[in-house]
């Protein structure tokens, strides 16, 4: 039985600024993640904040807010077969150096704060995150 799902991307300002956008969307599309939507956009830090507000008690959760605000991000509506854990594995582990090879973060991520990518982790996520950067 098919699952397509839609899911949450979103490429952070350190891949945005090498120029790595037209790279990482192959990878996506090579691995039967359909690219619906995509816009490049600057988001402000109070934005950020919204977005992540799960993280609001960790201890990275400022300087996580002030990074995806420091430059120009570009955020996706990736679908296909089971799109949300799918993206998950392509994107690879949160901290760069534990990502399996050939991942978008073992391939571009420079530390785990400047980890390249954003994908959501959940079904439900996927739906309030897609809402926040597309509705209307
Ligand atoms: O992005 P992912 O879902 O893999 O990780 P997360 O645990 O939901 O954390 C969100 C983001 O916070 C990460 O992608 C990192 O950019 C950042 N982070 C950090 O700066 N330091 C940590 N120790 C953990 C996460
Ligand atoms: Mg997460």
């Amino acid at each position: 039985m098919s699952n397509v799902q839609n899911t949450l991307s979103i490429i952070k300002p350190d891949a945005v600024e090498r120029n790595l956008v037209d790279e990482i969307k192959i990878i996506f599309r090579k691995n039967n993640l359909e690219i619906k939507e995509s816009k490049k956009i600057h988001i402000t830090k109070e934005e950020a904040a919204e977005f992540y507000k799960v993280h609001q008690s960790k201890p990275f959760y400022n300087d996580l807010c002030s990074y995806l605000s420091s430059g120009p991000i570009v955020v996706m509506i990736l679908s296909g077969e089971n799109a949300v854990l799918k993206n998950r594995k392509v994107m690879g582990a949160t901290d760069p150096k534990k990502a399996e090879e050939n991942t978008i973060r073992k391939l571009y991520g420079i530390s785990i704060d400047k980890n390249s990518v954003h994908g959501s982790d959940s079904i439900q996520n996927a739906k309030i995150e897609i809402d926040f950067f597309f509705k209307n």
